[in-house]
């Protein structure tokens, strides 16, 4: 009896909000609940369990997954054996208010503690089924040591052409606005020869392309792995990835413009499978600005970062994270920051109104900016975004253009891929193209996609 009732408990839905990291925990949580037996379907109306991982870099991120498990708990109402547990970000953040806000909630699970889901899933549905009074909410926050070494398997894709590998965990910086210290803790390396085993892996099942993850990648591995011939351990382990067979392309997210050194800009020159693009956040474009967001770095010394990569590659993409409406942002402050936004030229850009985050060293800062005058700065920053794109993205028509192929596209009978700068692009192609490199004429461009015809066989034989 208590086999039937287990059987028939478990199947579970992921869903992730936010960054890619949320993407990575979920994905690893999925691979566990899967090695216990537990099935990971793909919609929430056929789950017995539904799991929110959660993002807390802006309110709207909690808001969204707090009205999400609201309208899940009424579920419980008509299916009392119906669980709702919250991960992540918003559950460290927010940890045992979540229960006074959310009593229906049977699990809570913080960032340091994804691997610990099988044993508490089991351990409720155990408790469910037996006579005694329904269990009360497994709230499971604290730190753990290692627990960076926990986000390591992947679920089996058909068809997968790119994964992330997460790399570490946490930030020790303290950016005025960020919530990212508080919820994933202090920094903690993964070691280099677990991660590219991890490549190695991924290469075998057919992955073609690895990004790196972390919350500050340029500190990678900075207390635990020496300096080598001038090169970071973050160049290193890039260098090290670069040796699979199999694998051939690697990106990472996010740098940090402090660690942005002279070795990861000759890396762009010097590992041929890094490819040509980085994601660079700048936060503001403003001296004034980003010493009261507390990032340690001037423009001019960003705008350096940018010339190095530049003249090293010259048709370098660069993509960013700014903010608008920081705290105590004039008028011509943000006139400077938009100013210098247009100036480097970003080929694609995160634009964030500025949200104030409790527990933030920004948050009892004064001259708060209004709702209407940030949506103001985001709609300037975004026109001077849509022009570049589209110009740049125009450049490329008549070019021909390396393209990884992912699969068929959303709508129509397309395929979509990836050129080395990270450009959508669009083709006719089949099913045997996929996971292939092939080339790519480009006919006509939009501020997100390129569109073209294929040239060769590919680069590699079909
Ligand atoms: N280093 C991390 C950054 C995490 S947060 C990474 O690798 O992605 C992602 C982005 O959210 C930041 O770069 C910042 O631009 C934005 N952000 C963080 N806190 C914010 C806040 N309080 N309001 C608005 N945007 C914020
Ligand atoms: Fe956040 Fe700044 Fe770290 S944006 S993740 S505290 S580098």
């Amino acid at each position: 009896m208590a086999f039937v009732f287990l059987f028939t408990m478990n199947r579970v839905f992921i869903k992730t909000y936010g960054c890619q990291m949320n993407e990575r925990d979920s994905e690893q949580v999925a691979s566990s609940l899967r090695g216990r037996g537990y099935s990971v379907v793909d919609n929430e109306f056929d789950a017995d369990v539904v799991l929110l991982n959660t993002c807390s870099v802006r309110d709207q991120a909690e808001q969204k997954a707090i009205g999400k498990a609201g309208y899940l708990a009424k579920r419980k109402r008509t299916d009392p054996n119906f669980m709702i547990g919250v991960m992540g970000c918003m559950a460290q953040n927010r940890g045992d208010e979540l229960v006074d806000r959310l009593p229906d909630l049977d699990l809570i699970v913080g960032t340091q503690k994804f691997h610990r889901v099988p044993d508490h899933l089991d351990n409720l549905i155990q408790t469910m089924s037996g006579e005694g009074p329904k269990p009360s909410t497994i709230v499971d926050l604290g730190e753990e040591t290692d627990s960076q070494n926990t986000i390591k398997d992947h679920l089996p894709k058909k068809n997968q052409v790119s994964a992330f590998v997460s790399i570490m965990q946490g930030c020790n910086m303290n950016c005025a606005f960020c919530i990212v210290p508080k919820t994933r803790g202090r920094e903690r390396a993964r070691p280099m020869e677990q991660i590219v085993e991890e490549a190695h892996a991924l290469a075998e099942q057919g992955v073609k392309e690895i990004t790196l993850l972390g919350q500050i990648v340029t500190s990678y591995g900075r207390r635990e792995f020496p300096v080598v011939g001038g090169k970071s351990p973050f160049v290193q382990l890039i260098e090290k990835i670069n040796d699979v067979d199999g694998i051939e392309r690697i990106r990472f997210t996010s740098p940090h413009p402090r660690g942005f050194k002279q070795d990861l800009v000759e890396a762009y020159r010097d590992v041929p499978k890094l490819c040509e693009y980085v994601h660079l956040p700048l936060q503001a474009g403003c001296d004034k600005t980003l010493r009261a967001m507390n990032r340690p770095y001037t423009k001019e010394r960003y705008r350096e970062i940018v010339e190095s990569l530049r003249s090293i590659v010259p048709d370098m993409y660069i993509s960013t994270d700014i903010i608008v409406g920081f705290p105590g942002e004039t008028e011509s402050d943000f006139n400077e920051s938009a100013a210098f936004f247009e100036d480097i030229g970003f080929d694609m850009s995160y634009i964030f109104k500025y949200s104030i985050r409790t527990g933030t060293p920004a948050e009892t800062m004064l001259d708060q900016i209004s709702k209407e005058e940030k949506e103001r700065r985001n709609q300037v920053l975004l026109d001077i975004l849509h022009t570049r794109s589209l110009w740049r993205n125009e450049q490329l028509v008549g070019t021909v253009q390396e393209v990884l192929v992912e699969g068929p596209a959303k709508r129509g009978d397309k395929f979509v891929g990836k050129t080395r700068g990270y450009r959508n692009s669009i083709f006719d192609g089949d099913e045997r193209l996929i996971g292939k490199l092939v080339e790519m004429k480009v006919e006509r461009a939009t501020v997100s996609t390129i569109y073209g015809d294929l040239v060769l066989a590919g680069v590699d034989t079909i």
